[in-house]
C-alpha cells in the first residue's frame, strides 16, 4: 500500500473534538475515543501539498467558487465514481452540508409540516427538524435481525402527511447504502405526494467494493424538487476545512438558496476547501481506494475478534461509511450499563440511542483510525465484557 494508515498520528493537543473534548460528551477526560465523523489518518499527500502550497503563498483574500476549475472538478469525480453525468450548472456552493439541509427544510416546507426521516438516523438531523419547528415524521428501517432495510410500504403510508424526505445515503449510522431502485420508488412517491427530496450524502466516497453508490441525481430524472448535498469533509478527512456543495436542477431554488446565503453573509468560500476539493476530485483517488482497504481491514479486525472472543457483539453488515453499528443486545445489559462500562474501561463510544435506535441495542463505533487504535480498543472491551 503506498500511503500510510497504519502510523499512529497523536491529535491530543489540536483542539480536536474527537480527542480533546470527549468529556463534553462521556464526562470523562482521556478515554480512547471513536466518536464524531472524523478519521486519525493524515489526509492525502496530494491534498497537503496543494494546501501546503496555498499556505507558502501565504494570501488568504476573498475567494469564489463558481467557476470551471470547481465544478468541472466535481463534475469529474461523478463522472468518474459513480458514472453520473452531472450539469455543472446544477452545482452550487454551500458553507456545510447541515447548512443545505436547514435551508432547503425551510425552503420546502412550513412550520408544522412534516419531514420524513429514515430512522434510525443521524444525530444532527433532529435538531434540524424539530428546531425549526417541523414534525419528524419517522420511516423505520426494517431490521430483520442481520440487517437494515427499507420500507417502501410505510414511507408510501407516511408521504401524504410529509412535505419533505429527508434522505441520508449512505445511511449514518448503519451503513446501508439505497439501491437505484429503491432511490427511483422513492422519487416516484415523491413526485406523486409532491413531498420534496432532500438527499444528504456526506458518506458516497465511503462505499466498499463491489458496492456503488448511487447519487440521487442519477434517478431524479426531471422532477426538480430534489437537492443533493454532500462535500469531500467525510471521504477526505477535511470537516475542519469548511465548505460544501449541492446539487439542484431547480434554477429557481437554487437561486433562493444562492439569495439566503448571502442575506447570511456565507457566500465566500474559503479558499482552503475549495483547493482541498478540486485536488481530491483531480488527484486523490488512489488514496481513496487505499483508505477503503484499511476500513475493511479494520472491519474484519473487529469481526473476527468478536467472533472469537466476544461473541455476545455482533457487527451489523455496513457497506458503507466508516463506523461499525454493532448491536449489543446480547449482552443483556442496560444502554446505560454498556456506557459505564465502556467509559470506566477507557472507551469513548457512541451509543445507539443517539440515532434513534432504542431496540435493540447498539453501538456506533468510528473505526477510521490505525490497526493499532482498534487492538488497543478490543483489549479494552474485552476487560468490559468478556
Ligand atoms: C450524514 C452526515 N451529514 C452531514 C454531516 C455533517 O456535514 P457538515 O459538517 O458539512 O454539515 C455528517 C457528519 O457527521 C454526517 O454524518
Amino acid at each position: 500500500m503506498p500511503y500510510d494508515f497504519t502510523t499512529f498520528i497523536d491529535r491530543r493537543g489540536t483542539y480536536s473534538t474527537q480527542w480533546d473534548f470527549v468529556q463534553d460528551r462521556f464526562g470523562k477526560a482521556n478515554l480512547l475515543p471513536f466518536t464524531i465523523s472524523d478519521m486519525d489518518f493524515a489526509i492525502a499527500p496530494e491534498i497537503q501539498q496543494a494546501l501546503e502550497k496555498h499556505v507558502t503563498h501565504g494570501i488568504f483574500g476573498y475567494s469564489r467558487w463558481n467557476h470551471a476549475d470547481f465544478k468541472e472538478a466535481i463534475a469529474l469525480w461523478f463522472s468518474k465514481r459513480f458514472t453520473t453525468t452531472i450539469d455543472p450548472n446544477t452545482i452550487a456552493y454551500s458553507p456545510s452540508i447541515i447548512y443545505s439541509c436547514a435551508q432547503f427544510i425551510d425552503l420546502y416546507t412550513q412550520e408544522g409540516d412534516g419531514v420524513v426521516v429514515q430512522t434510525p438516523c443521524y444525530d444532527a438531523f433532529i435538531p434540524l427538524i424539530e428546531g425549526r419547528n417541523r414534525h419528524l415524521i419517522a420511516n423505520p428501517l426494517r431490521f430483520d435481525g442481520t440487517t437494515y432495510h427499507l420500507d417502501l410500504i410505510d414511507l408510501a403510508e407516511k408521504l401524504p402527511r410529509a412535505k419533505a424526505i429527508l434522505l441520508c445515503n449512505p445511511h449514518n449510522p448503519t451503513g446501508i447504502i439505497f439501491s437505484p431502485e429503491e432511490l427511483s420508488q422513492i422519487v416516484a412517491l415523491a413526485r406523486q405526494h409532491d413531498v420534496a427530496i432532500i438527499s444528504d450524502e456526506a458518506h458516497m466516497d465511503l462505499v466498499f467494493s463491489p458496492h456503488q453508490h448511487t447519487p440521487i441525481c442519477a434517478v431524479w430524472g426531471d422532477y426538480p424538487k430534489v437537492v443533493l448535498a454532500t462535500s469531500t469533509a467525510k471521504g477526505f478527512n477535511l470537516a475542519s476545512l469548511g465548505g460544501s456543495y449541492l446539487l439542484s436542477n431547480d434554477p429557481t431554488i437554487k437561486e433562493r438558496f444562492n439569495q439566503q446565503l448571502k442575506r447570511d453573509g456565507l457566500s465566500s468560500p474559503p479558499i482552503l476547501a475549495i483547493l482541498a476539493t478540486i485536488s481530491a476530485y483531480h488527484q486523490a483517488e488512489a488514496w481513496l481506494e487505499a483508505l477503503l482497504t484499511q476500513l475493511e481491514r479494520n472491519r474484519a479486525l473487529l469481526n473476527d475478534f468478536f467472533t472469537q472472543h466476544l461473541p455476545q457483539l455482533q457487527l451489523h453488515p455496513s457497506v458503507a461509511t466508516y463506523f461499525a453499528w454493532i448491536d449489543i443486545s446480547s449482552l443483556h445489559l442496560s444502554s446505560a450499563e454498556v456506557q459505564q462500562r465502556l467509559i470506566n474501561h477507557g472507551l469513548a463510544i457512541m451509543k445507539g440511542e443517539t440515532y434513534r435506535q432504542e431496540s435493540p441495542l447498539f453501538l456506533r463505533m468510528n473505526i477510521a483510525c490505525p490497526p493499532s487504535k482498534i487492538h488497543q480498543s478490543l483489549i479494552q472491551m474485552h476487560q468490559a465484557f468478556g
